[in-house]
């Protein structure tokens, strides 16, 4: 359906076009939660856990969540989109011009605390801000780094490394966001710098459908009353290596039964920067077979699939992923029917696009998951917890 614009793993950056050189993520840090209570006063804040309102980029579907942080000195107020698929801070900046138009843009001039990096990047994102398909490298940015202080809900933590946007390609025009912060399962950047300032190592998601709306992301902390029941934990598979927030799955079912090919171990990554789920494209069949045979490939995008949004609404088409809990019991995340459409396609609004889009061999769980449950990411246990939304 809409313009896919935002994006949400890292693929690679290069500096100045030169071999590609991918970008560390930032080096891991070990913040040891006793040196928290102070005691020999190098450590003298104890951060109280930092609620940031989202705000739903909604185009016929909910696309992403963001909310506010503030760069530089004196503070310049930026929105960005929490992204656990990416690990950088990005953003609109008066280097950017024209491409950038349509964003709120940072000016590094008028910033006391501003420390150039002298060097230029490019990012390539392999999920949208929407939920058409990335085709080539339509969601590309072009970045200058730097670092400055940035301020989240009232801390201001400085000599964060961040990346200036100097030009972004025309899929990321519309958006009402300014950039990106990225929250993959590593303490860089902003959250180490709150880490540092004795902020507990983990941070939730309350994301909802718009008409629900509230949404919010905790840092540092879980809101108990937005979730109904207790939180389920699964293990991450490798959190120190990975640049993913992952959990191993034991396989799928639809309108709670299994079909064949659904029931295997698969690794998927849990991506607040995806709009809707990303399947390998053998899978991807084989969910659609076992809703409805006239679920088809839809030939204008490609990776996509449709079905007559005559029909749409009448189908259940409840989808579940079943993980291994931290106890070894299974449980089960489970998308309701509501979520089947994402709706119609722009070249044939007859047709409406469906949540799962086929995608190399990619299995990403994204926001038409996170709607319904709030999600707890624990960096600090190694461990993402899930418990049912209040809506
Ligand atoms: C919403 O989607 C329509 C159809 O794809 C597109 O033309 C329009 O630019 C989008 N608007 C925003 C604000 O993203
Ligand atoms: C910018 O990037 C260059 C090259 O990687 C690096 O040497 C420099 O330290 C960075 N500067 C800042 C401020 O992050
Ligand atoms: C800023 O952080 C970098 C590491 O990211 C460190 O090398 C540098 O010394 C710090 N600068 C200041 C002024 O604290
Ligand atoms: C700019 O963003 C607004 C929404 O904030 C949208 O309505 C408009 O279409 C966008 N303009 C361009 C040129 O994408
Ligand atoms: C995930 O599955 C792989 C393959 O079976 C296994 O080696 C690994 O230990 C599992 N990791 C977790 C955290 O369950
Ligand atoms: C279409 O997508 C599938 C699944 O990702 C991929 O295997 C195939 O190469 C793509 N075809 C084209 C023409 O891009």
């Amino acid at each position: 359906m809409l313009c896919a614009t935002l994006a949400t793993l890292l693929l690679a950056i290069a500096a100045n076009g030169s071999p590609t050189t991918p970008l560390r993520r930032g080096t891991p840090q070990t913040v040891s939660l006793t040196s928290r209570s102070g005691g020999k006063g190098s450590h003298p804040l104890i951060l109280a856990p930092i609620g940031v309102p989202l705000a739903d980029y909604f185009n016929g579907t909910d696309l992403q969540w963001y909310g506010d942080i503030a760069v530089g000195t004196p503070p310049q107020t930026i929105s960005v989109v929490f992204d656990t698929g990416s690990a950088t801070l990005e953003f609109a900046s008066t280097l950017c011009g024209a491409p950038c138009a349509n964003q709120t843009q940072f000016d590094p001039s008028k910033s006391s605390t501003y420390v150039d990096g002298g060097s230029n990047f490019h990012i390539i994102f392999a999920t949208g801000v929407g939920v058409d398909p990335v085709v080539g490298d339509n969601y590309e940015l072009t970045l200058h780094n730097a670092t400055d202080t940035v301020t989240v809900g009232g801390v201001t933590i400085p000599n964060i490394t961040m990346y200036l946007i100097t030009d972004q390609t025309p899929a990321f025009s519309p958006d009402p966001f300014s950039g990106i912060q990225g929250l993959g399962p590593v303490a860089s950047n902003l959250f180490a710098g709150l880490e540092a300032q004795g902020l507990p190592s983990l941070f939730s998601f309350y994301l909802t459908p718009k008409a629900v709306g509230n949404a919010e992301l905790t840092l540092g902390g879980i809101d108990k009353t937005k979730y109904k029941g207790e939180l389920t934990y699964g293990n991450l598979i490798d959190p120190v290596g990975s640049e993913s927030w992952q959990l191993n799955s034991t396989g799928i079912t639809v309108n709670g039964k299994s079909a064949p090919g659904l029931k295997k171990l698969r690794t998927f990554i849990f991506d607040s920067g995806t709009s809707n789920i990303v399947l390998p494209l053998a899978d991807t069949e084989a969910v659609y077979a076992a809703i409805s045979p006239k679920i088809k490939p839809f030939a204008n995008e490609n990776g996509t699939y449709g079905l007559p949004c005559s029909e749409v609404h009448s189908l259940p088409a409840e989808i579940s992923f079943t993980f291994p809990s931290q106890e070894g019991k299974p449980f089960t995340l489970t998308i309701p029917s509501s979520e089947f459409s994402v709706g119609p396609f722009n070249s044939d609004p007859s047709t409406c696009q469906l949540l799962i889009n086929a995608f190399q061999d990619y299995n990403i769980i994204g926001a038409s998951l996170f709607k319904h449950y709030y999600s707890v990411w624990d960096l600090g246990n190694k461990r993402l917890g899930f418990a049912p939304n209040v809506q």
